[in-house]
């Protein structure tokens, strides 16, 4: 089992076929160690065989998958059709990916607390949850969950669920955290990006590590990948985050229709 916390990961929604691979061995060839993907995403066996092609042991590669919302009934089934494709027999952390209805969550809690009874996975956690239906699944596991997986970035600074997180001793995990690319265009980060000799890229994703949260760019060409994760070596500074704290805090880019009603 891998031991390193999985601080820097790579998203790989809407990376498919071919780039997906090699976006996946490239990441991995360059030290990252955590490839985020979900049922959804369609792209699993991609995933799975960039892996494989990487030549690195499975040990010290964590992986994130999700399962769908309307698969809460056989998750034990999905979790099973995941791992065929990602060529595994074990996934580190398997999510909820947007939530439905506490019934839904507390069957679909249960079959994750089994399988990881049962060592198909190593973790598990919710996605896109509100405060109080993180709360509910939190009770109802007695504190096992391992993450929440939401959006989160400088224009959407989460500091309620992060204090939850905080007061509950857990992770979250910050999607989008380059607001889906729109953040790079955030002329307000310029000089930030300039003070430090880095990319705009490379300040978001700063921003997060220092939030303690685990961050999951999705990024499909070597040179940004390899500039994604040269942003662990960057330290913003108490002026850059009262900076930070000025920016506009409501910018909300994944809002689908089946989403919940947000707490802010
Ligand atoms: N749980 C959920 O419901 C949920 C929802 C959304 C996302 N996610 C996860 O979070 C991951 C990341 O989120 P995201 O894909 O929405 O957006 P993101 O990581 O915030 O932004 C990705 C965009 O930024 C570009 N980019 C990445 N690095 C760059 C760099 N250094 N310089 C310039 N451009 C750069 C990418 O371009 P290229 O790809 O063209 O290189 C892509 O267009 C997803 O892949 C997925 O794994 C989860």
């Amino acid at each position: 089992m891998m031991t390193t916390f999985p601080s820097l990961g790579l998203g790989t929604r809407e990376l498919t076929g071919q780039q997906c691979i090699a976006a996946v061995q490239s990441a991995l060839s360059l030290w990252y160690t955590h490839i985020d993907t979900a049922k959804v995403y369609g792209n699993e066996t991609e995933v799975g065989q960039g892996i494989q092609r990487s030549n690195i042991t499975r040990e010290k590669i964590w992986i994130t998958t999700k399962v769908w919302m309307a698969e809460y009934g056989r998750v034990k089934e999905s979790c099973e059709e995941s791992l065929q494709k990602l060529q595994t027999d074990y996934i580190d952390l398997l999510l909820l990916h947007r939530p439905t209805s506490l019934e839904e969550h507390e069957q679909a809690l249960d079959s994750l607390m089994k399988l990881q009874e049962q060592g198909k996975i190593r973790q598990f956690g919710v996605s896109n949850f509100t405060l109080a239906q993180l709360q509910h699944a939190w009770e109802y596991t007695n504190g096992k969950l391992f993450t929440q997986q939401i959006e989160y970035h400088l224009a959407l600074r989460q500091e309620a669920m992060k204090q939850f997180a905080d007061s509950h001793h857990f992770v979250l995990t910050a999607y989008s955290p380059l607001g889906h690319g729109h953040l790079l265009k955030e002329a307000r980060l310029l000089p930030l990006a300039e003070k430090h000799q880095a990319s705009v890229a490379q300040i978001c994703i700063a921003w997060l590590l220092h939030q303690g949260a685990i961050v999951i760019p999705k990024a499909s060409t070597e040179a940004r990948l390899a500039e994604n994760f040269a942003a662990q070596q960057l330290k913003l500074d108490e002026k850059d985050l009262q900076m930070i704290a000025t920016l506009p805090n409501n910018h909300r880019y994944f809002n689908p229709p089946f989403a919940p009603q947000w707490d802010d």
